[in-house]
């Protein structure tokens, strides 16, 4: 049988996908962020994961202001980089696994999550960053695909509870299907940050530091924090962090943190990376 074996959380920094693909990162500003990097890759590298679902947000990419699905998944053999206005990042294409993706949206909405069903979008940021945080540059990207994209630019957003909750079904989704598959769960965006209005350029560390602690030590104050608390304490894009909900719910309750790298200032953000595995 198929099973998740850990969660990866991430943020996807635009400029991060930015400093890979121009050979910047060993420069003064990027080398402390990058240095952090180079454990979670190995991690990635000996854990070899047969499949990869990417929990991720589509910056009007794929998805116009026309139609915004608060959850959709990719079911397609494989989905090109997005061109984000200055051409698609020269990264490998993503390659899906559409036997899975499809057992994972029946079951998932035979549980009564009313998902989108995706054939064709192009990935953007919010997930070929994700992806060049955890393996660099390779010629293929080692692992299939699952892109599972959640609505957090537009109200109303899904609860934290909604997303903790989407996280356990896809557990019982991955667990039932007939094939032995190691897969890692994906959460990204955040952390905290706001790109917009007067508090543009927010960051909020401690909170940011307490989301990661709690991740293993209080989950259930996480999947209680309500929109208004992101936008004030975590500024109006730190409410990405909803979509490391999903990767948590996905594991079991004694998942264990092996890693974390968090560094400020990242463009705008606080840049945060944590890797939990089952037992
Ligand atoms: C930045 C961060 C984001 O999450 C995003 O989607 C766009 C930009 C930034 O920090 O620059
Ligand atoms: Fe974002």
């Amino acid at each position: 049988m198929a099973k998740i074996i850990a969660g990866v959380g991430t943020s996807h920094i635009p400029s991060v996908g930015a400093a890979i693909d121009n050979g910047k990162t060993g420069i003064e500003y990027w080398k402390p962020l990058f240095d952090g990097y180079g454990a979670a890759r190995k991690w990635m590298e000996d854990t070899k994961p047969d499949v990869a679902i990417i929990v991720f947000n589509d910056h009007a990419s794929a998805f116009s202001l026309e139609l915004i699905p608060t959850f959709a998944v990719g079911v397609a053999p494989e989905f090109q980089p997005a061109d984000e206005g200055y051409g698609p990042r020269k990264v490998p294409v993503v390659k899906g696994h559409p036997e899975l993706a499809w057992h994972l949206t029946e079951n998932l909405i035979l549980n009564e999550f009313d998902i989108t069903i995706v054939n064709n979008m192009p990935v953007d940021h919010g997930l070929t960053v994700p992806l060049s945080v955890m393996c660099d540059q390779p010629k293929e990207w080692p692992c299939k695909v699952i892109p599972l994209a959640v609505n957090v630019v537009q109200y109303p957003q899904p609860t934290g509870k909604r997303c903790h909750d989407l996280g356990k079904a896809i557990r019982k989704a991955v667990e039932s299907f007939d094939e032995d598959l190691n897969v890692v769960v994906f959460g990204t965006g955040g952390m905290s940050h706001q790109l917009q209005g007067e508090r543009a350029g927010l960051i909020n560390a401690d909170f940011d530091k307490a989301f990661l602690d709690d991740l293993t030590q209080d989950v259930d104050r996480l999947v209680k924090i309500p929109h208004t608390e992101y936008l004030r304490e975590a500024g109006s894009e730190g409410i990405e962090l909803i979509m490391w909900l999903i990767m948590r719910g996905a594991l079991a309750d004694d998942a264990k943190e092996i890693y974390r790298h968090y560094h400020v200032p990242a463009s705008n953000t606080g840049a945060g990376l944590i890797i939990l595995e089952n037992q």
